[in-house]
């Protein structure tokens, strides 16, 4: 009885004795939690099978005190987790979702918000409690190998964009993790390149994205990036992780380091990165040795383990959730379907669009045979499928020319084997063996004759891990450019229509063959249903509504940040992420683009600085997209509400189809007191569908407060006084309706 009276039953972690179980915990214990159960395997992305297979990363459990391992996984683009388990014929292939760009394209937040929902509910029912994204890096070059994951060049697409679809993952009672935090916006030597950006561009671009999403959604961790700011760690950053995401932003999460982030475990916990994950036994005694020899105080780690315990109790897992294994990815595919249908982006339409599924359509391209959903790295997803476009023509009724489809057939079939054996089954292959394009002469000239119309799809795939080559990614190649030339002149010399598919992760260069082309639709990597969502565009079963969430300037050479963006070279091998360690961790700037990143185009990104500085080097602008049906805008009326301006804007259907439209309200400042860009976007809004002759009134609103800009000098943000412009418009060269008023 004396023996079982002196026993006391350790207490167990409740949402509401928290800072109790803190005290009880030793330091061992505590670096457990705050240090992560490491990579089990490492077929270049970090894989952890600790809870579940294939996921990223987990903690390590605590059972006397009842702490769970929570687990942590990928992606932006949907659950990546290995999709076969020894032992069992069940699957757990997860649906792959459009890539983040193409959520972005959709300017409808709402949708985002639905596929979070249903890309949550994997997460929940496969036993992950945490899912490694959004990622929200601006677009700040478009030869950025990550682009495909990130959404915008505009920070405010981006962080409504990111506020939504966080909202619908989380409303599963499962995490999400925004990253990365931040100016993570190369992948050349992205673990040790010093990101060198103003304080104003921080504040206005490459933090604000973060600072909208974690205001309105607050993620429940967010991820700190790989690289240096302004020559210091972000992950080791306490002017970034504590001033200004806490102190400034009110961020109640918990942040997450990269996986293998960062290199001084003390420094880390100290700034308020509380898990350092994946994790290693030489971060789990660099952390004990750094508080036994007093580089880092107790305090310091009881805070970042209260933060870690306050996620662990909102988990599933501590919970004690008992997940199916069996999400509804029929139902999930729908949403996927959805999204992909309004983020296809419509460039150009010479009445070649929409067309069929009537007559017999000639398909070209290799890509149509091998549609690509989605990019490489821990942003790709193990999907039960995908349609390419031969598929989802076929499906949707259209005839294709039955020559060229059997010969591309045959020659697909070769090519896939040539791929796989030289991608093999690694999962991360960041340059992904692509079928090489050819040119089928004879029967393009045949086709000619016995088709109605051309479609010819070009594809483009790249990753985490390294940054797109200009030659061979951003320009078309040789053998694209011959098969595009051919098939133009052999159909427009009898009056019949050639339209181009895009799919791609990322801007290509349209310069180079555009006037060939009667129609271009971007369908960027639109997940598993991207072959269905292409040929309901192209048949005009679905009417086209995306927007572009960046800017395509003419030529790669106008871009505001060629001049500060590294060079890939094919033949070179440096041209990974791999970092270039010197002796003890000191960091060297010696190499331009490589060490260090000079940001010299501060707050002018995108169309900041093409309609500010160079709007005839424009091919396409920011928030442009045709339609299948014409709208037209009027009353648009501004007046004030609380801190914040709303503005109506009429809007009415004047085509002969349904569709829905976007309304982009910029704002343009009076730029005395300091240099501001021709204008910025400060609020969106996509319509409902709208029948022909329908209308509805948008309605926006801008906070006053979201007029300010960053004065560096006064070191906060500041209001200038004077005459601004709204402006609802179409894209950012768009003129539009205006209205002036004084602030
Ligand atoms: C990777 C990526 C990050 C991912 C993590 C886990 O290196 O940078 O986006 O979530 O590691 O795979």
């Amino acid at each position: 009885m004396i023996a079982a009276a002196l026993t006391v039953a350790n207490p167990v972690l409740r949402e509401d004795n928290i800072p109790q179980i803190v005290s009880l915990l030793t330091l061992e214990e505590k670096a457990a939690i705050l240090v992560g159960c490491g990579s089990t395997a490492f077929d270049g992305i970090g894989r952890n099978d600790v809870g579940v297979k294939g996921s990223a990363g987990a903690t390590h459990a605590i059972p006397r005190l009842g702490i769970p391992s929570i687990v942590f996984a990928d992606g932006p683009a949907g659950l990546r987790i290995d999709p076969t388990r020894e032992g069992t014929d069940k699957t757990f292939y997860c649906t792959g979702f459009p890539i983040g760009t193409m959520l972005a394209s959709t300017w409808n937040p709402e949708l985002v918000e639905e596929v979070g929902r249903a890309m949550g509910n994997e997460v929940l029912e496969y036993g992950v409690d945490v899912l490694l994204g959004p990622g929200v890096n601006i677009h700040r070059n478009p030869l950025c190998g990550r682009n495909f994951e990130y959404f915008s060049e505009d920070p405010l697409l981006a962080g409504f964009i990111a506020a939504a679809y966080i909202d619908g993952v989380q409303s599963n009672g499962v995490g999400t993790s925004i990253k990365h935090f931040a100016a993570n916006n190369q992948e050349l030597n992205r673990l040790h390149n010093d990101a060198r950006v103003s304080e104003r561009a921080l504040r206005e671009i490459y933090l604000r994205a973060f600072e909208i999403a974690v205001r309105k959604a607050q993620p429940w961790t967010l991820m700190t990036s790989y690289n240096y700011i302004n020559g210091v760690h972000a992950s080791e950053s306490p002017w970034l992780l504590t001033e200004v995401l806490r102190d400034d932003w009110g961020f109640q999460g918990t942040v997450v380091t990269d996986w293998g982030g960062g290199y001084d475990t003390a420094a880390q916990i100290h700034a308020g990165n509380d898990l350092i994950q994946s994790g290693s036994d030489s971060r789990y005694h660099a952390l004990i040795n750094a508080v036994r020899e007093g580089r880092l105080s107790m305090e310091d780690v009881d805070a970042c383990v209260t933060r870690a315990l306050q996620l662990i109790v909102k988990t599933p897992r501590f919970r004690g959730y008992s997940f199916s294994d069996a999400p509804d990815l029929e139902a999930h595919a729908t949403v996927c379907r959805n999204a992909a249908d309004e983020g296809m982006v419509l460039l150009k339409n010479k009445g070649a669009l929409p067309a069929g599924p009537g007559g017999v359509t000639a398909l070209l391209g290799v890509t149509s045979y091998s549609f690509i959903a989605g990019g490489t790295g821990s942003g790709d997803v193990h999907r039960p499928y995908v349609v390419d476009l031969q598929q989802g023509l076929s499906d949707a009724g259209f005839t294709l020319d039955a020559p060229l489809d059997e010969f591309y057939r045959g020659y697909m079939e070769d090519e896939a084997w040539r791929c796989k054996m030289i991608d093999g089954n690694n999962s991360w292959v960041i340059d992904r063996e692509r079928p090489i394009e050819v040119v089928p002469s004879g029967l393009i000239k045949a086709a000619a004759e016995s088709a109605d119309r051309a479609f010819i799809t070009f594809g483009r795939v790249f990753g985490e891990g390294k940054d797109r080559d200009l030659h061979y990614s951003y320009h078309l190649q040789d053998n694209e450019l011959r098969l595009l030339r051919e098939t133009a002149a052999a159909f427009h010399a009898r009056g019949k229509k050639v339209t181009v598919i895009l799919n791609i992760g990322g801007v290509v260069d349209m310069q180079g063959w555009q006037d060939l082309a009667d129609a271009i639709l971007v369908c960027w990597q639109p997940g598993e249903e991207g072959g269905h969502s292409v040929a309901a565009t192209l048949s005009g079963e679905v009417n086209p509504s995306g927007r572009l969430p960046m800017t395509i300037s003419k030529a790669y050479e106008y871009e505001p940040s060629a001049a500060n963006f590294p060079r890939v070279f094919e033949d070179k091998p440096f041209n990974y992420s791999f970092y270039r360690r010197l002796e003890g961790n000191k960091k060297d700037y010696t190499v331009k683009d490589v060490d260090y990143t000079d940001y010299e185009e501060g707050i002018y990104v995108g169309y900041r600085y093409f309609g500010t500085y160079a709007p005839k080097h424009v091919a396409y602008p920011f928030g442009y997209g045709l339609s299948f049906t014409s709208f037209r805008w009027s009353e648009m009326s501004v007046d004030t509400i609380d801190e914040s301006y709303r503005v109506t804007v009429e809007v009415k259907n004047t085509g002969k189809v349904a569709g829905k439209d976007v309304v982009e309200l910029y704002v343009s400042a009076p730029g005395r007191d300091m240099d501001k860009p021709a204008r910025e976007l400060k609020a969106f809004a996509k319509t409902p569908l709208l029948q022909p002759g329908e209308s509805c009134t948008v309605e926006l609103f801008v906070p006053v407060e979201s007029l300010a800009s960053w004065d560096e000098a006064a070191g906060r943000w500041s209001l200038e006084r004077g005459r601004y412009r709204f402006i609802a418009a179409r894209h950012a060269a768009d003129r539009g309706i205006r209205k002036r008023l004084t602030i």
